[in-house]
């Protein structure tokens, strides 16, 4: 059934390149399961953008000698070009310091404050000592009160997950010159959380399918609802469109506060670019589309507590009731899916400690799809998981380039080689059967398990095809059947029929790869498409900036065995996955070197 899928991933801070811990967390489970979403028939709408406010940024800049603003373009542009080499279909990924976003936050925020949700309240605010400038919550540290965990920050603990407040920090200190804070009386705006704890327990109930990690640390939370400041002194973020507060130089809405709403306000502005300002309604008030959150684990609670109750807020559906807003009834999210973290031989990726493996110079030396594969196979999926160099050389060498790669190729050469294209079956044995069966019922159990977001098993499914053909092949040696033709032509037939099928299985994962094998195949045209860079500018705006928008409408891969076509073409193979040197596992490249 054709359904309406809003694919809303994580936005990245704008605040440097991404490493491989990012985007396994936020890009590739999301891509896969749009891609998939779309084979299958679905209407998808995926996007996304860069988190550009906030002290993550203001701290960047200040590092390298730029205004916010400078720092923010540097980086989006970087971030852009990686998801776009990694092959990340959005329908847009755009970035938070535009109009139309701003416009989109404060319209929300409106409809939550005249539906009662938004409550003003002093509190204490820390500064540092000697520079008497505000500190943000997350730049102080000190030891949980509730757990005692001494590596806790001032919005959150991460060992036990509940919200902090940093006047609560036993010893609390900067991170950014190790002062002692000094707290001061300044006013703030709260979104009223406990005035959703009926509507979000309700909601959170039924939820049931979700991944039980998930779901379990999302019940936890609404157990202790506290009201949560959405505001922050700072000057580096959306304005509060409130008499006395718009005008202060100082006083801009938390960056969380908008850029969960950018899942909105990127849907707004997607249905403006493609010409049908109204059409990301279809994904939005439409009680029967659906919508999935794709974010790493320390992501969990703004998606499955504060965006929630930002949506209910805005409906006016929150346990004090109200009226909808200018955006109408919004659809909670259907599920948050979220990924655990991802290590690099052991320890957790980190810019400042040198662990850190770039997205970039991954793709310069290794291309997508083996990053895309390793992420897919065996990434942070429900645990924590490790990269090691080790394990990326054996997956890549065994898997994709023994396993897949010579499956198409032996397949491909051999019949171009005898036939001069796909030969013709003739009189299938059982053995033919049963392999085609085999591939044919993938479809479902692999479209299954994609479809809950389980894609470990899912490519595990799919490369059980990839086994099966290349087992079907050595006991058939069709290459020991030149005296009978006809027999040969039926195995290598049955094989280039088994290996469009696994193609199609595993494009999800490997679009740039399924794309060659489609051509190998001797299809033509776009079988998977890829996303565009495109240079546009805002409502209002003039700047120039890049996009990531793309024709996947227009892309031929279905979710389906397709039969082949007897008599056609084949082209000629090179090594899909090239095979990469042993020793790569030990040392690592040289842009990232394993510490000896
Ligand atoms: N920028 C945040 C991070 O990197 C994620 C923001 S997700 C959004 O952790 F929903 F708020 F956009
Ligand atoms: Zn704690």
């Amino acid at each position: 059934m054709t359904q309406r899928i809003l694919t809303a991933v994580a936005w990245p801070y704008a605040n440097g390149p991404r490493h491989i811990g990012h985007v396994s967390g936020f890009g590739v489970p999301s891509d896969v399961f749009s891609r998939y979403a779309r084979m299958a028939g679905n209407d998808v709408l995926m996007v996304s953008g860069t988190d550009e406010y906030g002290t993550p940024i203001l701290v960047q800049a200040e590092k390298e000698g730029l205004t916010p603003q400078q720092a923010a373009d540097k980086y989006n542009r970087i971030i852009v070009g990686d998801l776009q080499g990694l092959g990340l279909s959005y329908d847009l990924f755009t970035r938070t310091t535009t109009n139309n976003h701003a416009r989109v936050v404060q319209d929300v925020f409106t409809a939550l404050y005249r539906n009662g949700y938004i409550v003003p309240k002093t509190t204490h605010g820390a500064i540092s000592p000697s520079t008497g400038r505000t500190l943000p919550d997350r730049y102080i540290e000190g030891t949980c009160p509730i757990c005692g965990y001494d590596g806790a920050r001032g919005d959150q603990c991460d060992n036990c997950g509940n919200q902090l407040d940093p006047v609560d920090l036993i010893n609390p200190v900067s991170r950014i010159n190790g002062e002692t804070p000094k707290f001061i009386e300044t006013e703030h705006l709260f979104l009223d959380l406990p005035a959703f704890a009926e509507a979000l327990g309700g909601w959170l109930s039924t939820r049931s399918d979700w991944r039980p990690n998930v779901l379990k640390f999302s019940q936890n939370l609404i157990e202790d609802l506290r009201p949560r400041p959405i505001t922050r002194d700072i000057d580096w973020g959306v304005t509060i469109p409130l008499e006395g507060w718009k005008d202060q130089p100082m006083k801009r809405f938390y960056v969380w506060f908008d850029a969960v709403i950018g899942y909105l306000s990127a849907s707004v502005e997607w249905a403006r670019r493609t010409g049908d300002p109204e059409a990301w309604k279809k994904w939005w008030t439409d009680p029967d589309a659906t919508a999935y959150y794709f974010m790493g684990k320390d992501n969990i609670v703004f998606h499955s507590l504060i965006w929630p109750s930002l949506l209910l807020g805005q409906n006016g559906a929150g346990d004090r009731g109200g009226e909808p807003g200018a955006f109408g009834r919004l659809n909670l999210p259907s599920e948050v899916v979220s990924s655990e973290f991802l290590t690099m031989s052991g320890s957790k990726f980190s810019t400042s400690r040198n662990t850190v493996i770039y997205v970039g110079d991954f793709l310069r030396e290794f291309g997508p799809d083996a990053l895309r594969y390793f992420i897919s196979a065996a990434g942070p999926e429900t645990q924590d998981a490790d990269f090691t160099w080790d394990e990326f050389v054996r997956r890549t060498n065994f898997e994709l380039a023994n396993e897949w790669g010579n499956l198409v190729n032996r397949s491909v050469s051999m019949a171009a080689k005898n036939f001069g294209g796909v030969p013709t079956p003739v009189a299938p044995t059982e053995a033919d059967a049963d392999l085609l069966a085999t591939s044919r019922a993938a479809f479902a159990s692999v479209g299954d398990l994609l479809g809950r977001s389980r894609f470990k098993q899912a490519v595990g499914e799919a490369m059980r095809v990839v086994s099966a053909a290349n087992k079907y092949l050595s006991d058939q040696e069709p290459w020991k059947r030149k005296d009978d033709p006809e027999r040969q032509g039926t195995i290598l037939h049955t094989a280039l029929q088994v290996v469009s099928d696994a193609n199609t299985l595993l494009t999800p994962f490997l679009p740039h790869a399924s794309q060659k094998v489609h051509t190998l195949l001797g299809g033509e045209g776009v079988w998977a498409a890829q996303p565009e860079i495109r240079e546009v500018s805002g409502e209002g705006e003039d700047r120039e900036y890049p996009v990531l928008m793309g024709e996947y409408a227009a892309e031929q891969a279905r979710w389906q065995s397709t039969p082949i076509v007897a008599g056609r073409p084949l082209g000629t193979p090179s090594p899909l996955f090239p095979k990469l040197d042993p020793k790569l596992g030990e040392t690592g490249p040289e842009w990232a070197p394993i510490a000896q």
